[in-house]
């Protein structure tokens, strides 16, 4: 979409006609819907419109639905955009340590995913965004929301950062063939965040950064929602926790836990419940920190799966109780399905060369009962756990 064709379609006219895609969509073939406006607008213009109602219509995954359904995206800024409950958070995170009007650049705004919520959490935010477009849909975004915040087409690294209390940067992590992993080939680069990092400032970045890359008294934070790592933030400046280098954090809860409440590795035997922590805790590093939570211990020392002898509560990690403790071997499992009349099989494997796949065909499942194969290393050898979620 050219920017002059997104301008129009932010017209009355162009307004209109996007009210008319979006209230069709969905329930009218795009086809003959398209056809239909076309009798009386642009074809670009109802090409735009058409794109704009396709993406409202999924945004609802990222966004809450009233917001969605105003707002504008282009593909790439949708696919960029940081979820609700993650922008929220680190809005929330970011007022509460700098204090309600404190002056934020969002450099790199994008479509303004952080910005609004930036915007919403009583931050004074201006975003910084390069690309022509994406500055004037982050634009378009904070007027349609009524939220107060400016949009500046600019490049960040250019950017004077004096005047701002803390930066925000959420680099480019795409290119030309998809998922860039290479911090270096971040836009903006590896080098520029290492100078925002130097400061006062919040960079998201790729939740598989490996942990070396982080600077010295840099929080770094794994963010989960719903059980799903979605993103890594770097803390630094007064930003950072005092003396916390890692954290998990689990959204919608806000649970929190960091290397602070980690006590080290206590390996212990199998106990009657097995527990398997959030990939938030197991990308900071926190395993051991969320067993020594329920009293528990890690079955293995490199493996992320935690075993205690009572069931407790925890947000950290999901719950099972261990029925039965049988030795890898898939002649024994195979009898063992048949004898229990097991139908629905769910087989996790973590620390064993097994294909979940593989093993459930190869124990053919056909009864009608379900249950769990957790498939790992008990005291070093091969062993399945079956499991019942508590
Ligand atoms: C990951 S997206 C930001 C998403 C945003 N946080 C959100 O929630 O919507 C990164 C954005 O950085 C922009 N960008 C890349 N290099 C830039 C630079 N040097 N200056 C300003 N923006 C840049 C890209 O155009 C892209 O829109």
């Amino acid at each position: 979409m050219q920017t002059a064709t997104f301008d129009a379609l932010r017209t009355p006219a162009g307004a209109a006609l996007l009210a008319q895609a979006s209230a069709a969509y969905g329930r009218e073939d795009e086809f003959a819907l398209g056809t239909r406006l076309r009798r009386e607008h642009q074809p670009d213009l109802v090409a735009a419109a058409l794109t704009q109602a396709r993406l409202r219509a999924r945004a609802v995954d990222k966004f809450a639905p009233a917001d969605a359904a105003r707002m504008f995206f282009t593909v790439d800024g949708y696919e960029q955009a940081t979820r609700v409950a993650v922008a929220r958070h680190r809005a929330a995170r970011l007022a509460g340590a700098l204090g309600p009007g404190a002056a934020v650049a969002d450099l790199c705004c994008g479509i303004g995913g952080d910005l609004v919520e930036l915007g919403r959490a009583g931050l004074t935010v201006t975003g910084i965004e390069a690309d022509e477009l994406t500055a004037a849909v982050a634009a378009a975004n904070v007027a349609a929301l009524g939220v107060a915040a400016q949009v500046v087409r600019a490049d960040a690294t250019t950017v004077d950062r004096a005047a701002y209390a803390a930066v925000v940067c959420d680099p480019a992590r795409r290119g030309g063939r998809g998922r860039v992993f290479d911090p270096d080939a971040y836009r903006p680069p590896w080098s520029f965040v290492l100078e925002l990092l130097a400061r006062t400032a919040c960079v998201k970045v790729a939740p598989g950064l490996p942990h070396e890359r982080i600077p010295g008294g840099v929080e770094a934070e794994w963010v989960s929602e719903r059980g799903e790592v979605k993103e890594a933030a770097l803390w630094s400046g007064g930003l950072a926790g005092d003396g916390v280098e890692r954290r998990a954090t689990l959204l919608p809860s806000g649970a929190t836990l960091t290397d602070r409440d980690d006590p080290g590795p206590v390996v212990r035997p199998l106990g009657g419940y097995l527990y398997e922590p959030d990939g938030a805790v197991i990308r900071a590093g926190l395993v051991t920190a969320a067993a020594a939570r329920i009293g528990g211990g890690l079955l293995d020392p490199s493996i992320a799966y935690v075993t205690a002898d009572a069931a407790a509560d925890t947000p950290f990690a999901r719950g099972y109780r261990v029925l039965d403790t049988l030795p890898y071997d898939v002649k024994a499992l195979r009898r063992y399905v048949r004898e229990q009349g097991i139908g629905v099989l769910t087989v996790k494997k973590r620390g064993v060369g097994v294909e979940p796949e593989k093993l459930r065909a190869a124990v053919r499942p056909r009864g009608e009962r379900s249950a769990t194969f957790v498939v790992t290393r008990v005291a070093g050898a091969a062993t399945v756990l079956v499991a019942d979620p508590l």
